[in-house]
């Protein structure tokens, strides 16, 4: 059951960091998943870390994107992704499915951060 859905309306038309933003949708969903219908701790571990692992590859490719133009925002774009990777910590940090309800409800703050800040962080950096 996706929580999240990627729409016409998150494209920035560069076609590296729309792909990415398509797989971080498509890993949070996984990592939901994991969370409500696997009931393992090696399937929400192995979703967290894939989510981990992709949000840091794609912060260092948009960043890159973004100095490459010497962007006047990049510092302050910087600083947002700081704040979705601690909330990712936070999320990392209570995987004991014991927590559920706390675990999803992190998640679904996480959504809600990373679809803003495609929608108006991204979007203007990128001046779609
Ligand atoms: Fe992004
Ligand atoms: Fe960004």
């Amino acid at each position: 059951m996706p929580i999240a859905i990627w729409t016409p309306e998150l494209s920035l038309g560069v076609a590296s960091l729309d792909a990415d933003h398509q797989k971080l949708i498509d890993t949070l969903n996984l990592v939901f998943d994991a969370l409500l219908f696997d009931r393992s701790s090696s399937a929400l571990n192995s979703a967290l870390t894939t989510l981990d692992d992709y949000v840091t590859e794609h912060f260092a490719r948009e960043e890159a994107w973004m100095q490459a133009r010497h962007h006047p925002d990049l510092a302050r774009h910087q600083q947002e992704h700081k704040a979705l990777r601690d909330h990712l910590a936070l999320l990392c940090a209570s995987r004991d499915l014991s927590d559920q309800e706390r675990s999803v409800e992190l998640l679904m703050i996480l959504r809600d951060w990373l679809l803003g800040h495609i929608a108006h962080s991204d979007r203007d950096a990128s001046g779609a």
